[in-house]
């Protein structure tokens, strides 16, 4: 089976965190441009791939979600299926859910472990990142490993190269396009 192609789409603060803490929602602290493409990017792909936190903050029952946990597996819903991914490659997760609808486009959506688990296995192909004009200073970070608070340059450093970039409004927030430094 050809491995589905995978987007991470990620609203980061300008020192490089996707949230304060594991308790604040992201539509807290975005922009409403930055909802709307998150949004559309939602509406675009196959499955939505997150942990169970990011689910549990907005349960909609109605999407398709495969959940990354260790504490269930198996289908909780007619369209979301939680998995332990220890063992999984990238693919086995599209032959899974082939029966409900063909994992061609898999948006990730986060938080930390689950951007690791797909950057270890050489699986994100495209980034959609957002940075917000706010400052977290302590939070959760984008990768586990990351060094560093540039957003860009830490991306940089996993192998992603800007592609496009653009401000959504005039406070600020901008949005940039990276492409893993493979895909040419
Ligand atoms: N800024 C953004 O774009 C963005 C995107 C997504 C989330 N967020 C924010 O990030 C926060 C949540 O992120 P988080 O990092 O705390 O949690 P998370 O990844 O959403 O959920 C963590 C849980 O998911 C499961 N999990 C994740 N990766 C796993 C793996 N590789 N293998 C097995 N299980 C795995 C585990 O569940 P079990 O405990 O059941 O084993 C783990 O406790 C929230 O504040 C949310 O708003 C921000």
């Amino acid at each position: 089976m050809k491995r589905p192609h995978f987007t991470l789409t990620v609203a980061v603060s300008v020192d490089a965190l996707i949230s304060p803490s594991t308790e604040t929602p992201t539509h807290m602290w975005v922009s409403s441009e930055e909802q709307d493409l998150f949004f559309a990017d939602v509406e675009a792909a196959d499955w939505c791939i997150m942990g169970r936190h990011t689910h549990e903050a907005a349960d909609r029952p109605d999407r398709r979600r495969i959940v990354f946990s260790t504490s269930r597996s198996g289908w909780q819903r007619p369209t979301q299926l939680w998995v332990n991914p220890k063992d999984m490659s990238p693919a086995d997760l599209a032959g899974e859910v082939e029966h409900v609808r063909p994992l061609r486009s898999g948006l990730v959506l986060g938080g930390t472990r689950v951007h690791d688990w797909f950057l270890a296995h050489g699986a994100i192909d495209r980034v959609n990142l957002t940075v917000e004009p706010v400052r977290f200073g302590a939070g959760l970070p984008i990768f586990s490993d990351q060094q560093g608070s540039d957003p860009l340059e830490i991306f940089r450093s996993h192998g992603f190269v800007p592609r496009e970039e653009r401000a959504l409004n005039e406070r600020g927030t901008r949005y940039y396009v990276l492409a893993s430094e493979f895909d040419r």
